[in-house]
C-alpha cells in the first residue's frame, strides 16, 4: 500500500521568523523514493512536518493521497530528526506503541515487535528505559515503531545520521528491502550524497533563504539496486553529479 503526495505553491513564513519556504512544488508518485538534500535551514523538516501535517502551510496546498495532510495521519509514519520517546516506557514498550494504539491484540504485537527489534539490533536493549540508551540507539527505537505500523507513506528526517557508518550501511539495505517488498512512498531527508544516490529514485535539491525546489535529479541507477553498487562507477558518477549541484547551491547561498 502507498500514496501519493501533491505539494503546490507552498511557502512557509514563521511568525516573526524567515520565509523558511517559498512557492514550493513537488509531486511524490504512489511508490515513489524521494529524497530531499539541501543546506542546513532550507526548511527541509519544514516541509516534511507539513506533509504530515503537523504545521500548516502559510500559502500553498498539500494534498496525501487526495486529501489534507491532518485528515490523513493514519497513512503516514514519521521518524523525526530528534527521536521523541515516551521516557516512562522501555524499548520494546516504545516500539509497539503504534500497533496498540491501532488495536492490534498482544500476541501478534509481541511477535511484530520482536521482529523489528531485531532489524534494528536492539533485542538485548528491549527491557531498558530512554535514558539508558545511546543517541544512536534511541534513534533505532524510533526506526523500528514507524516500521512496525506498515504506514502508506513513511517520512524520515535524517533517520540514519547520529549512527555509525556500518549500522547506517546495513539499515540503508533494510530500508531497500522493505520498500521493495512493500511498496510503500518514501519522502527521506538526508545530508549524505552518497545516502541520496543509494536509496531514491529522485533527489531533490533545495536552495536556502528562502527554501525553494532548485534541482530535481532522476537517479538512474538501476533498479533492485545490485549488491556493491556503492562501490562502482557509475555510482561514483551519479554521487559528483549530485554533489557538483548541491556545491553550487550552497555558494548561492548568502551567508547568516
Ligand atoms: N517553529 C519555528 N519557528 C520559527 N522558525 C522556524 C521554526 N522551525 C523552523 N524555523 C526556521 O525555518 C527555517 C527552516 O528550518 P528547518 O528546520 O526546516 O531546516 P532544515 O532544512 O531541516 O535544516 P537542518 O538540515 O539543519 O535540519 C530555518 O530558518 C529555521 O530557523
Ligand atoms: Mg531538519
Amino acid at each position: 500500500m502507498s500514496a501519493d503526495i501533491v505539494i503546490s505553491q507552498v511557502s512557509k513564513q514563521f511568525r516573526g521568523g524567515a520565509l523558511a519556504l517559498q512557492d514550493v512544488s513537488l509531486q511524490v508518485e504512489d511508490g515513489d523514493f524521494v529524497s530531499l538534500l539541501g543546506p542546513s535551514g532550507c526548511g527541509k523538516s519544514t516541509l516534511l512536518k507539513m506533509i504530515a501535517g503537523l504545521t500548516l502551510p502559510s500559502s500553498g496546498t498539500i494534498a496525501v493521497d487526495g486529501i489534507l495532510p491532518a485528515n490523513a495521519r493514519q497513512l503516514m509514519s514519521f521518524i523525526f530528526q530528534d527521536p521523541t520517546l515516551l521516557p516512562w516506557r522501555t524499548v520494546e514498550e516504545n516500539v509497539g506503541l503504534g500497533l496498540e494504539l491501532g488495536g492490534m491484540a498482544a500476541a501478534p504485537r509481541k511477535a511484530k515487535v520482536e521482529e523489528m527489534l531485531e532489524l534494528v539490533g536492539l533485542t538485548a536493549a528491549r527491557t531498558r528505559y530512554p535514558r539508558q540508551l545511546s543517541g544512536g540507539m534511541k534513534m533505532r527505537v524510533s526506526i523500528a515503531r514507524a516500521l512496525a505500523s506498515r504506514p502508506s507513506i513513511l517520512l524520515l528526517d535524517e533517520p540514519f545520521a547520529a549512527l555509525d557508518e556500518m549500522t547506517r550501511d546495513r539499515l540503508n539495505d533494510e530500508l531497500l528491502r522493505l520498500y521493495a517488498e512493500r511498496q510503500q512512498t518514501m519522502v527521506f531527508v538526508t545530508h549524505s550524497v552518497a545516502e541520496a544516490v543509494f536509496l531514491s529514485r529522485r533527489i531533490v535539491i533545495l536552495a536556502p533563504h528562502p527554501g525553494r525546489v532548485a534541482h530535481i535529479v532522476t537517479n538512474d541507477l538501476p533498479w533492485p539496486r545490485p549488491a556493491g553498487i556503492r562501490l562502482s562507477a557509475e555510482f561514483d558518477a551519479q554521487a559528483a553529479y549530485v554533489s557538483r549541484l548541491l556545491r553550487g547551491v550552497h555558494a548561492e547561498a548568502p551567508s547568516l
